[in-house]
This record gives structure tokens, sequence and C-alpha cells, in this order.
């Protein structure tokens, strides 16, 4: 016979499959999110009176349960806000290095970077932020009940969900390699059996973890009994995070960085994350050409947006880290009209640039972050990118706890003073310091029509995402496209070093491939890039339309 619960899962589902389209319609709320129940709790909250920040909080916590490769409360991010009716603010809850982290933690005696040490254990974990930001956005800006937000992610830890065929792969390849403990037991029942695909998923460690932030708020994570059974786990397991982080860890609201497009406004996020200035001196670049000689996904499309992200990238790497630590980060001048029309004026466009090994390299890094996308009936609009890092961040974390915990240390620049030709970079202002946030690339946006929202925009994908977002946008404001067309057009990506012009390998036409190579790129084929999330507002037809990237096998645009 049906249990409630197997039947309440089962019906759940039928629902999100239902609502699951390319490109949905909603007239009072949409949430995109890479998880269908985590978009389903989203339209909920608002269905129920909350806005759109009780959404994205909500939304938060159930990815959080659904979509362990990403979803958190054990990593950090960043939330985009714009209200109908006052300024766009941001909330950087981006994780920090531990008070005990040094600037040659992941070095041998020789002084050399040990590969892959810092992105591996416990070191590479830094103090999450996910809990801080998402209380913080609460208490400022939410509506609802602070416990009426993060009840559906209790229910869901507590109840089960359905196991996507996704995480079932997943589960399998844990039980088959040497994965972390945690990993290998994430998705196995009571008698430790591995769980199949569709069989019902229930996680009571964490729906515990979930209960007392519910119950405490913010001190439910950073102090009490998680704070000790955290700081008690890292002790034992060689960690360095202790009590005094978790006090100590704080949720920052920052002005968001503010660009142009012709007659948008463009808000995204500012450093820690480089995504918005590397974005908006993108933008920039892009307006001071003229397009109208440049069709879309022509050759010379790819080469002049692989110059101008090859750019932004060496910029990035030079000047950009958490402003805590940096006092004098070039902000202004990165963003203005006239340093775009500098850095575009030395642009050929008949022959790849040269990117310029004596100065600066960059390390690929993590592309299991998670973006979503919120506008409620108020027009309220947010926009929240949030990761563990690597896919299932360290793969570690406290049985007793049942979240896992992120590898983010691994975006800070591992051996200062040193830059090569290919992955590492040694600049400044991304070294590691205690108490610092690692730079990072993730790049929520929202961009405003006649100071109101109109796209609400961002993806996962490491340093890759500020390119994918660039060009959705750009496929949006300058080519007209509708979002799911856009959200769905081929991208590529250039940053910097390595000088490769990674591209869509399905997508790309093999002439367009051939044609970039004899200017002199470097072409690199990738399965995808990008997983975009976006919300679009009619304002002739007044109806929200949410599309999310066919990439992401359990992602949905639910409207209502
Ligand atoms: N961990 C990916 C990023 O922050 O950009």
């Amino acid at each position: 016979m049906i249990s409630k619960t197997s039947y309440f899962v089962f019906s759940f589902f039928l629902l999100v499959l239902a609502t699951v389209k390319a490109q949905t319609y909603g007239k009072h709320g949409m949430v995109v999110s890479d998880d269908a129940y985590a978009s389903q709790v989203g339209i909920t909250i608002l269905q129920k009176g909350g806005n759109a920040i009780d959404a994205a909080v909500a939304t938060a916590f159930a990815l959080s349960v659904t979509l362990p490769q990403a979803g958190n409360i054990g990593g950090g991010g960043f939330m985009v806000y714009m209200p109908k009716n006052r300024d766009v603010t941001t909330i950087d809850f981006r994780e920090k290095a531990p008070l005990l982290a040094t600037e040659d933690m992941f070095l041998n005696e020789d002084g050399i970077l040990i590969p892959g040490s810092n992105h591996t254990g416990l070191k590479s974990v830094g103090v999450p932020g996910t809990v801080a930001g998402l209380y913080l956005a609460h208490q400022k800006y939410g509506k609802l009940l602070w416990r009426d937000v993060v009840q559906p992610s209790v229910d869901l830890a507590q109840n089960g969900v359905s196991l996507s065929y996704t995480l079932a792969t997943h589960a399998k390849s844990f039980s088959e390699s040497d994965a972390p403990v945690f990993l290998n037991n994430l998705f196995r029942d009571e008698s430790g059996t591995l769980l199949d695909f569709g069989a019902l998923w229930k996680q009571p460690a964490l729906a515990n973890t979930l209960a007392l932030i519910k119950d405490h708020g913010r001190d439910g994570f950073y102090k009490g009994p998680v704070a000790e059974e955290l700081a008690a786990f890292m002790k034992d397991h060689g960690g360095l995070i202790s009590k005094q982080d978790l006090i100590e860890y704080e949720a920052i609201e920052r002005q968001a960085v503010k660009g142009t497009y012709k007659s948008y406004d463009i808000y995204s996020m500012s450093p820690p994350s480089s995504g918005g200035v590397a974005l908006i001196e993108m933008m920039n670049m892009m307006e001071s050409i003229n397009l109208d000689s440049i069709p879309f996904n022509s050759t010379p499309y790819f080469h002049l947006i692989t110059e101008v992200m090859r750019r932004a990238f060496a910029d990035r790497a030079e000047f950009l880290g958490d402003p805590d630590f940096n006092d004098d980060m070039p902000l202004d001048q990165l963003t203005s009209k006239t340093f775009a029309q500098n850095r575009v004026s030395h642009i050929n466009m008949d022959k790849a640039s040269l990117s310029d090994p004596s100065k600066f390299g960059q390390l690929y890094d993590g592309n299991n972050t998670t973006h979503f996308s919120v506008i409620d009936k108020s027009g309220n609009a947010v926009s929240v990118t949030y990761t563990l890092e690597q896919s299932y961040g360290s793969g570690m974390g406290s049985p007793k706890l049942g979240f896992l915990l992120n590898n983010e240390m691994g975006d800070f620049n591992p051996q200062f003073g040193y830059t090569d030709t290919g992955w590492l970079i040694g600049t400044a202002p991304n070294k590691i310091e205690p108490g610092k946030r690692m730079l990072s690339s993730m790049t929520p946006t929202i961009v405003a029509k006649n100071g109101l929202p109109y796209l609400i925009i961002g993806s996962p994908g490491g340093r890759t995402i500020i390119s994918t977002v660039f060009q959705t946008i750009l496929a949006v404001l300058q080519y007209d496209m509708p979002i799911h067309q856009a959200i769905e057009a081929v991208k590529i990506h250039h940053q910097w070093l390595p000088d490769d012009l990674i591209y869509e390998k399905y997508k790309l036409s093999p002439n367009v491939v051939s044609a970039l190579e004899e200017m002199g790129h470097h072409p690199v084929s990738r399965d995808q890039l990008g997983r975009l999330m976006g919300i679009i507002v009619d304002d002739i037809n007044k109806v929200y339309v949410g599309a999310a990237d066919s990439s992401s096998p359990d992602g949905a645009a639910i409207g209502y």
C-alpha cells in the first residue's frame, strides 16, 4: 500500500513535471532554479503572500536539500536584490578563510603548490556564509516569518524527495569510487542500501540542522549544537575552522556594481566577486563597437567577444580581490566607458591578440555552483548565485549535521608571487589571508529598463559564469533575442590565460572553429558552458517569462 508521504512526494513530482517547460509564463510571480522541487517551494511561498526575498530564501534552503552538489548551507554566495521602489542592494555571503589560514598553507617545503591540495580535505573549507546571508536578507527585506520560509526545506529533508536520475547516477559513482565517507553515505537508506532512481530519499540529520536554523535563525548555525559539532569535526579531522570563526562570520550588505548598456541599467555583484566588474567592463567594450555589421554567431562575432573577454579577465587577474583587504582596487576605472574604449582600440579584427604569459595566468575553477532568479507580484526581483565551489564541495561533512562543506579555499591564489603560462596566478589582491574572502566569479545580475527589473539572470560555471552571463545579456539587449533562445544559444569562453578559446562542441559550427583557429585562436571544446536561469519582464503583455537552461537535468521555471 502506498504511504501518505510517498503519495505526497509522488504527486508533487508529477505536478512539477507537468509544469516544466522550456519557457514558462506567470502573471503574479516566477521562480527559476536548477531543481523543480526548489522552484515549487519558492512559488508556494509567493502564493502564501511572501515577497521575492521570502521566496528566494525558501528556494535556497530547499536547494540545500534537493541539489546537494551545489545548493548548500555549508558554502556561500551572493544575492542581488532590486526592490520595486528602492535602490538595488546586494548581500555578500561569500566564505572566508579561517583565522588559522596562512599564505603558504598549500605549499610544500620548497614553496611549490602541492597539486590539488587547495581543493581537497578539510583545509580547503572556507567559513560558510549561506545561513548568515539568507538570514540577513530576510531580516532586512523579508515579509513572512523566518520559520515559515525555512519550514519547507525541513519538510523536504524529513519526508524525503524522489531521487532524481542525475543524483542516482552520482550515488552509484560514489559507491564505486574512493569518495569521502560522507558522500558515499549520502544516498543510502537507514540500512545502508544504496538508493536507486525514484526511491524516496530522506535526510534526517540535515532535517535536524535545518530545524535548528528554523528555530534559532542565524544562531542555529553559528552558535549552539551545530557550531559545537562543526568545530569538533574540524578539530578531529585536521580542519582549521573554529567556534571563533563561526561566531565572527558576518554577511555584508554591499552596494551593487552598476553599469549601463544603451538605455538599460545593469546591476551586478561587486567584489569579492569579480563577476559584476568584469561583466560591466565587457558590456562597455561591446557598446563602444558598431555591431550593426557583425551578425550574431558569425566568426567576427566570436572573435570579437573572445578579445573582449581576454581583456576583462586580464584586468580581473591583476586588480580584483576582497575589498575589505584591498582598498586600492580601481573599480571606477574598470567600469568606465573611456577605459573600455581604450581596451577595445587595441583589438585587431583579423587576428587574435596574445595573452602575455609573463604577466598573468588563471586557474579554472569549480563549475558546480547554482543560480536562481525570482520575481514577485509587486515586481521585486532577486538574483542569487551560491556554491560549494566544486561539485559536492569538499565531499566532507559531519554525519551528525547532514550537510556538505565547501572547498572554496581553492578560489584563492594558492602560490603568492608566482604566475605561470597556464594555471597559476600569484597576484596580491587574492592571496590567502586569515579572515579574507576568496575572489569569486559569480555574477547574479538584474538588468533594469526604465528603472524597473527587466532581466534577472545568472549561471554556475566557475570563471565561465562571467562569459555566459555576458553573452546571454548581450543576446537579449543587443540582438533582441527571447530569453529562452538567448539561454540556449551557443556560448564560448576565454579567460586570458590559459590562452584557450573554450566552445560548446555540439553547438559551434566546425567552419567557425577552423576560421577562429586560422586567426590565431586556440579552440578547445567542452560539452556545455553555463546553466542559465533567467526571467524577463514582458512589460507589453504584462507577463513574466521564465526559462531554465535545457542543460539543467532537474531545473524548472515555474510561474503562477
Ligand atoms: N566557486 C566559484 C566562484 O565563486 O566563482
